[in-house]
């Protein structure tokens, strides 16, 4: 039988090693945690995406009584982008979480209906996103986009 070897490229680094650009759309994922509705798990999520347009969106997870009614800060502030500006490609997204105790020292992966997510906007509008996982001691920045989280993926080519 054949292998198939599936490779996936993380750089890992620390915040202060991240250009400008890429801190600008970190810090506004951290500071998005601030906006959570985490009342159940006090697990406060931000997202923050950077548009072609250069416009900065955030959004946070929003928790419900009802758990599975609740929805992930990333799917929040990519449908909030792609729903205000539904013609601008997504061109890096960033992702921070914060607890009680502070912020994460690790960073935090998208789970994994997040990542069909940002797999359907990569294909949406053509192009792969630049992710940036935060973690206050270590951040891992995914530079070929989602695949690389999500392989084997299914996506809209299996369809036609
Ligand atoms: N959460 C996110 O917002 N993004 C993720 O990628 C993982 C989990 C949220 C969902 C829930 O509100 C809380 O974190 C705990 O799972």
């Amino acid at each position: 039988m054949k292998e198939l070897v599936l490779q996936t490229k993380v750089k890992v680094c620390v915040y202060d090693e991240l250009d400008a650009a890429d801190k600008v759309v970190v810090d506004a994922a951290r500071e998005a945690t601030s906006g959570s509705y985490a009342v159940y798990s006090g697990f406060h999520v931000g997202a923050a995406v950077r548009l072609a347009n250069g416009v900065i969106v955030k959004g946070s997870n929003q928790e419900n009584a009802a758990y599975p009614s609740g929805l992930c800060a990333e799917r929040t502030t990519l449908f909030w982008a792609n729903s205000q500006y539904p013609t601008e490609p997504v061109q890096v997204l960033a992702i921070a979480a914060r607890t009680g105790k502070g912020e994460l020292e690790v960073p935090i992966p998208p789970c994994g209906a997040c990542r069909q997510v940002i797999l359907e906007t990569e294909k949406r509008f053509g192009n792969t996103i630049r992710i940036i996982l935060y973690g206050a001691k270590q951040c891992y920045v995914v530079e070929d986009g989602i695949k690389a989280l999500l392989p084997l993926s299914f996506d809209a080519d299996f369809l036609e």
